[in-house]
């Protein structure tokens, strides 16, 4: 912990210092390329995620790791109040010092573990965010605790948001695809090699975006980052916990009434097809197109769901589908109770 707070001190003094990144960048490097992220691909990842965030309606949000405080700068604005903790303030120190910072807008330095009822500022939140943050933590035991910690946090109807999570499912390929990158002209032999060691001196938290929910019995929506082609696109998902809301429904993809392969007989057909059915019914089975060699880019279906990058959702039982749905996130404070889903039904996957 001591560590990361030392890296993250030193990224957020130093980072543009040192001309890694544009200010309020630092840090955030390409995963694939090892060089800074673009300025573009980030803000636009930081409008998608604020925006995916406000269609939960929050009221009171805290904010668990939160860096230099893109979310916060935005989403801090517009909600009753915002609690923002990190290992470190340096990232936003800008903010902490400014004094016409809005009294709503609160900052404290602190760890995970360390959030409890009586740290808080005020009301319970009905938005926990950590977003980009977990792969830090040291283990899994470690994010076992902090989560049993935070569900309990929640207001009733609350969200927690576990954004940029690593996909553990398309682990494999990640690494393979950064070893070829490092040596495109290595045989199966070498790459097997490169991988390997690239697996061992992987310290960052990957998880199937499953796990968290189930292991803390809470129902679980996973969505696919609607974003340009990046490893940020690839390799990531947003996960939202809902405790209290039906945990029968854990291990279910979302309802959806056409399969993308019954949709017609070419890519061509079936895009045109999933555009028009899309206007009140979902499709599931879609390949994602950052993936496969066809199908469509998850940014690109969130052009096609009338909800927008809420109906782009990870199907649990292939990592390379989609399941797009018509239907807005749920806003906090709506559980299990508020009658927003339809029946879970018969209809799911079924052909036309
Ligand atoms: C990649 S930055 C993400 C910042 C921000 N959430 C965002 O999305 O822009 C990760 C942040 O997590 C913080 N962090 C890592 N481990 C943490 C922990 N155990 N408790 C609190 N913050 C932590 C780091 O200090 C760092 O600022």
């Amino acid at each position: 912990m001591d560590a990361w707070t030392t890296v993250y001190e030193e990224i957020y003094t130093d980072g543009h210092g040192r001309g890694t990144a544009a200010p309020g960048l630092e840090g955030w490097v390409d995963a694939l390329s090892g060089r800074p992220l673009p300025a573009e691909t980030m803000w636009q990842w930081r409008d998608a995620t604020v925006d995916r965030l406000r269609g939960l309606r929050p009221e009171r949000v805290l904010d668990v790791g939160a860096g230099t405080g893109m979310i916060a700068r935005v989403l801090g604005q517009e909600v009753q109040s915002y609690h923002a903790v990190d290992l470190t303030l340096a990232g936003v120190k800008d903010l902490v010092e400014d004094p016409e910072r809005p009294a709503s807008l609160t900052f404290d330095r602190c760890a995970a573990h360390e959030l409890g009822a009586r740290s808080l500022p005020g009301d319970r939140p009905d938005l926990i965010i950590l977003n980009s943050v977990v792969h830090y933590f040291p283990d899994r035991d470690y994010l076992g605790e902090v989560l049993a910690n935070l569900l309990d946090l929640l207001a009733p109807g609350g969200v927690l948001f576990l954004g940029d999570l690593r996909d553990a499912r398309r682990d494999p390929r990640r690494l393979r695809e950064r070893a070829l990158r490092s040596e495109p002209w290595a045989g199966p032999e070498r790459l097997d090699e490169l991988v390997a060691d690239l697996a061992r001196r992987d310290g960052e938290l990957a998880l199937d975006p499953w796990e968290p929910g189930d292991a803390h019995k809470v129902r679980t929506t996973v969505l696919a980052r609607c974003l340009q082609d990046s490893d940020l696109a690839r390799y990531r998902v947003d996960v939202l916990l809902r405790p209290g809301d039906d945990p029968a429904r854990l291990d279910h993809d979302p309802e959806a009434t056409h399969r993308w392969e019954n949709l017609g007989d070419d890519e061509q057909a079936r895009a045109s097809a999933a555009r028009r059915v899309l206007r009140d019914e979902g499709v599931v089975d879609v390949p994602d197109g950052l993936l496969c060699p066809f199908g469509p880019s998850a940014l690109e279906a969130a052009g096609w769901t009338p909800v927008g990058s809420a109906g782009v959702h990870m199907s649990r039982h292939s990592p390379d589908r989609l399941i797009l749905t018509t239907e807005p996130l749920i806003p906090t404070g709506h559980g299990a109770h508020a009658g927003h889903r339809k029946q879970a039904g018969d209809q799911t996957g079924k052909p036309q």
